[in-house]
């Protein structure tokens, strides 16, 4: 039987509508799973006084709905913030930002109360590393970046894009992540690095996870 990845993602969009909570502020990630979720949004709309973004993208989708997007400068929390991921290993540590949008998301994740990761079952790992980790930096610092990256054992790209900061990505593929809170440390501590693409100290607090049997929910 093939699995429909579309299918799995729409159905672990509609399990987290259940998590927004009533009038609080709603955190919003970014990708194509979470534009399911923010697609089904207007079945809930009574609940959500506004939200907060982790990305251009999704504000204007979310704006097109005719929601609420507030600055994160306006608010002190938020209540849930739902976004998918790139990979998530048992301990709910993930890498994030295939799509971009990493450091923003870490922004919006930091003041939400709970974080719901929403994935299809092709993301669930036992090891983080396989897929490429982003790393966004100050343009000037790339290759310096780079650099370090590669003594690291990865293979290092600059990827052709320019995230909502004005700043660059690096994928570093070909490591294999064994203590994701030292290694997120680590990156994040070097200069020109803005975020690494590992959300290994503040990780999900509940996942569902869409399989081919249904949603799979861990907390
Ligand atoms: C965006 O920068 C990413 O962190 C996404 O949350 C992640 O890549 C998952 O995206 P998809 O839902 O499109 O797989």
């Amino acid at each position: 039987m093939t699995i429909d990845q579309n299918a799995l993602k729409r159905e672990v969009a509609r399990a987290a509508l259940a998590y927004v909570e009533d009038g609080r502020i709603l955190g919003v990630g970014t990708g194509s799973t979470v534009d399911c979720f923010i697609d089904l949004l207007p079945e809930i709309r009574e609940k959500i006084p506004a939200c907060v973004s982790s990305s251009e993208r999704s504000t204007k989708r979310l704006e097109a709905l005719g929601f609420k997007v507030l600055d994160m400068n306006e608010v002190d929390e938020i209540g849930v913030y739902v976004d998918g991921a790139d990979e998530i290993d048992p301990s709910f540590a993930m890498v994030k930002g295939g799509g971009g949008a990493l450091t923003r998301e870490k922004i919006v994740a930091s003041i939400s109360h709970r974080f719901v990761c929403i994935a299809d079952q092709s993301k669930k790992v036992e090891v983080l590393g396989k897929f490429p980790l982003p790393v966004e930096v100050i343009p000037m610092a790339a290759r310096a970046v780079k650099a370090k990256l590669e003594t690291l054992g990865a293979t290092v790209k600059l990827r052709d894009f320019v995230t909502d900061n004005g700043c660059s990505i690096l994928d570093a593929s070909g490591l294999s992540i064994k203590d994701a809170r030292a290694l997120e440390d680590e990156i994040n501590a070097w200069p020109g690095v803005v975020t690494v693409g590992l959300f290994a100290n503040r990780g999900a607090d509940v996942l569902l996870l869409g399989t081919a049997e249904g949603v799979k929910t861990f907390e």
